[in-house]
């Protein structure tokens, strides 16, 4: 019986020192202690050996060597599992994917303002950008727009209460001005931004919105370079099969003037909604630059010419992809901004 008592002793020593890393060595301890061969079965049959007057303490000893075991295995399993990733006890399982990063998306309109761009660098057209906030010389006076011009009443104007004589821009030609100031000549640039209009908010319009203007100011410049300028510009956004026309029209600042309409995208000209059922719509104003409005900038009107034009990017934004109501480009609906991939 003590030699019983020594071997379990001992046996329990044993097991408590054991450590494992792995399922193998855990498999290992299985098979050494709690196997049908291993060393717990081995003392059990012991038993045999015990007077009948010690075989009842001795089978209790027994059971708590064999319960010894089979929780030690437990435990150990259970660091094992966790040290594959299968439970909570786990800390950082460096093979699984990393959490993506999710990148933000362009928004359309500065997506077609990138195409436009592209489009125009290509005929030698840089970008110029001006203040939103301009004096009622640079967005009207030197434009040819003196106090009194009733073409004032064209644009709905947001006046800034501190200084009468500030506003926001109405248009883009505030920047042309801006950039003629510098009499360096020729002058190749297109002119990109936000203007205010103090309009009804509708699926039509909007009282901000955005614009690109060009400028071109060098000797002989004539209204066919205008018209060619133009014709490139909508080939290469809006495809080989789009047809263009002139209307003659008045701007103050541009004399003679006219407006650009290109086919309908939305009915191929057939007529719908978009188009009003005519099958054209306008999508910009040009016309040579005014002398005045050259004169104004200290340009000689004698030997310099030029010709300049304006457009909505909202427009271009949603005849590209069909887009019937301007308000969705301001109101940040991600179901909406999440449609555009940039280009
Ligand atoms: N500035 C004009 C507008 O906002 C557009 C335009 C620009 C027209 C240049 C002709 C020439 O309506």
């Amino acid at each position: 019986m003590d030699q019983l008592i020594s071997s379990i002793e001992a046996l329990k020593n044993e097991i408590s020192a054991f450590s494992v890393g792995s399922k193998e060595q855990l498999e290992a301890f299985r098979i050494s202690f709690l196997g049908s061969k291993g060393s717990v079965k081995a003392l059990m049959a012991e038993m045999k050996n015990i007077p009948a007057d010690r075989k009842k303490e001795a089978g209790a000893l027994l059971n708590d060597l064999k319960l010894f075991a089979e929780q030690t295995y437990d435990s150990m399993s259970q660091l094992i599992d966790g040290k594959q990733g299968g439970s909570e006890v786990s800390s950082v399982d460096v093979s699984l994917p990393g959490y993506p990063n999710a990148l933000g998306g362009r928004h359309p309109i500065r997506i077609i303002e990138n195409r436009i761009i592209s489009i125009f660098n290509r005929l030698g057209f840089s970008v110029a950008e001006g203040p939103e906030i301009e004096d009622d010389y640079h967005n009207f006076s030197a434009l040819n727009l003196p106090q009194d011009h009733p073409a004032r009443d064209m644009q709905d104007t947001f006046y800034i209460s501190k200084n009468p004589d500030w506003l926001l821009r109405t248009h883009t030609s505030s920047i042309q001005i801006r950039e003629m100031e510098k009499s360096e000549l020729p002058l190749r640039i297109i002119c990109l931004g936000r203007v205010y209009r103090n309009e009804t908010i509708s699926a039509r319009a909007h009282c901000f919105f955005h614009q690109m203007e060009g400028l071109y100011i060098a000797e002989n410049v004539s209204f066919a370079d205008l018209k060619q300028t133009l014709y490139f510009f909508v080939k290469e956004m809006f495809g080989e099969q789009v047809k263009v026309r002139f209307r003659p029209s008045y701007f103050p600042f541009t004399e003679p003037s006219a407006e650009m309409d290109i086919s309908c995208r939305i009915c191929e000209g057939k007529g719908c909604s978009v188009c009003k059922k005519t099958g054209w719509v306008e999508i910009l104003g040009c016309g040579m630059v005014h002398p005045n409005v050259l004169e104004n900038c200290g340009i000689d009107s004698k030997k310099y010419t030029g010709f300049a034009f304006g457009l909505g990017i909202e427009r271009i934004t949603m005849l590209h992809y069909q887009i019937k109501d301007l308000r969705y480009f301001s109101e940040n609906d991600l179901r909406f901004l999440k449609q555009f991939v940039s280009s």
